[in-house]
C-alpha cells in the first residue's frame, strides 16, 4: 500500500526508492514501437488540432516548475515548438499575449495548487486548449482541464517532491517525442528515444546503489551553511531542483545556477566553506562545465561532482564524486535527480530535521 512505510524510515526515502517503478508506470502502454512515437489516451485533441499548435506554455509551482523547465528544453529540441515555462503565481495576473494556437499545460503533482489552478482557469477563459500533467486522479486541476496525462506515480506523501518530479520529466519526454513525431522527428530518431527510455528504470536502480556513499558524503558536508548547485543545459533545471530539495528539508541556503552564469555573481560566494554541487555528466558541453568546475576549485571551493561512470579524470579535481550511468543528454535530469535527492535527505537527517514534514511547508498549497 502506498501509504505504508514498510522497511523505510521516512516516506521521502521510500519514494526515492520507488522511482524505478514509478518511471515504468509513467511509460506503461504509452510507447508505440511500430510508429516510433508515444501515445496518450486523454489529451482530447485531434491530430489536426495538435498540428496547429505553434506555441506551448507550461505553468506550475515549485518542483513541478523545475520539471516544466526540463519540458521547455525537451519540447524545443524534439518537437521544435517554441515553449515557455511560467510560474503559475505570475501567469495568473500577468496576462502575456498568447495566440489562439498556444497550448497550455498545467504541471502539478497534487492537482490542487491554488496558483496553478487559477493560472489554468485564466488560460481556459481565454480559449486556449488547457491540459494537465498531474499525479492525483480526479483532483480539481485534472477535472477542470480539457484533457491531460496522469503520472501514475502512486501517492506521494513526503512534502518534498521526488518521484513526482522524475515522473513528470518522463511524461514530458514522451510528450516531446509524440509532438516531435507529428512534425520534424524521423522514425529512427523516435526509435532511438524509445530504446533509451526502456533502459531508464534499470539505470535508476543503478543510481540508487549510491545511497551508502551519499550518506558518507552527507556526513562530511552537513555542517556547511551555504551551497551552490551548478549545471548547464538539461542539468540547469536539475541544479535548481537539487538546491530546492536541500533548502526544503535541511533549511540550508542553496542556490541553483547555470554553471557558466555563476561568474556573473555567485562566484563571489565561493570559499572554503561554500561547497558547490556540480552536475557534470558527459555530454555536449562537458569540457565547458569542467572548466567552470576548475574555476571553483581555483578559489578553494569544495566540489561534490555528479559525473558519469568511467570518468576517472574528475576524481582528481573534485573532492567527492558520485557516479551515475552514462545516458543521453535529455535523460540526465532523471539519473542525476537520484543522488541529489539522497544528498538532501541524508544532510537533513544529519541536521536532525523532520524530512517528511519540513517546517513552514505544505504538501499541497491550496491557498494563494
Ligand atoms: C508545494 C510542495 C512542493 C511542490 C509544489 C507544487 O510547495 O511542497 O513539493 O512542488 O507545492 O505542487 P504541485 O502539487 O502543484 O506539483
Amino acid at each position: 500500500v502506498d501509504s505504508e512505510l514498510g522497511d523505510f524510515e521516512h516516506y521521502m526515502l521510500k519514494e526515492i526508492f520507488e522511482q524505478p517503478q514509478a518511471l515504468e508506470n509513467a511509460m506503461r502502454g504509452r510507447l508505440d514501437e511500430d510508429e516510433a512515437t508515444a501515445k496518450f489516451g486523454g489529451l482530447n485533441l485531434s491530430a489536426q488540432q495538435l498540428r496547429k499548435i505553434d506555441r506551448i506554455v507550461l505553468t506550475a509551482c515549485g518542483t513541478s516548475w523545475h520539471s516544466g523547465l526540463v519540458g521547455e528544453y525537451l519540447l524545443e529540441e524534439f518537437a521544435r515548438i517554441p515553449t515557455e515555462v511560467e510560474y503559475a503565481s505570475e501567469l495568473r495576473y500577468r496576462n502575456p499575449p498568447m495566440s489562439n494556437s498556444t497550448m497550455i499545460f498545467a504541471i502539478t503533482q497534487s492537482g490542487e495548487t491554488a496558483d496553478t489552478l487559477a493560472a489554468m482557469r485564466e488560460c481556459k477563459r481565454k480559449g486556449h486548449p488547457t491540459l494537465a500533467i498531474c499525479n492525483v486522479v480526479g483532483s480539481t486541476i485534472a477535472r477542470e482541464a480539457d484533457g491531460g496525462i496522469y503520472l501514475h506515480a502512486g501517492q506521494e506523501v513526503g512534502v518534498a517532491s521526488t518521484k513526482a518530479f522524475t515522473s513528470q520529466v518522463m511524461v514530458l519526454i514522451q510528450l516531446a517525442l509524440f509532438l516531435g513525431r507529428m512534425r520534424h522527428l524521423s522514425h529512427p530518431a523516435g526509435q532511438r528515444i524509445i530504446d533509451a527510455l526502456h533502459q531508464v528504470p534499470d539505470q535508476i536502480r543503478k543510481c540508487l546503489e549510491c545511497n551508502d556513499q551519499v550518506k558518507d558524503i552527507a556526513l562530511k558536508y552537513s555542517n556547511f551553511n551555504n551551497f551552490l548547485y551548478l549545471g548547464r543545459l538539461y542539468n540547469f533545471p536539475g541544479a535548481l531542483e537539487g538546491a530546492l530539495k536541500l533548502k526544503e528539508i535541511s533549511y540550508i541556503h542553496a542556490e541553483g545556477y547555470p554553471a557558466a552564469e555563476m561568474k556573473h555573481g555567485p562566484i563571489a560566494l565561493v570559499d572554503e566553506v561554500t561547497p558547490s554541487v556540480f552536475i557534470v555528466p558527459r555530454g555536449q558541453i562537458y569540457p565547458k562545465v569542467m572548466s567552470n568546475l576548475e574555476e571553483v576549485k581555483a578559489r578553494k571551493g569544495p566540489v561534490i561532482a555528479i559525473a558519469c561512470e568511467g570518468d576517472d579524470k574528475i576524481a582528481d579535481i573534485a573532492d567527492d564524486v558520485i557516479y551515475v550511468p552514462d545516458v543521453d543528454d535529455f535523460l540526465q535530469p532523471l539519473v542525476t535527480a537520484i543522488p541529489l535527492q539522497l544528498l538532501s535527505y541524508h544532510i537533513a537527517l544529519q541536521r536532525g530535521c523532520n524530512v517528511d514534514r519540513p517546517r513552514n511547508l505544505a504538501k499541497s498549497v491550496t491557498v494563494e
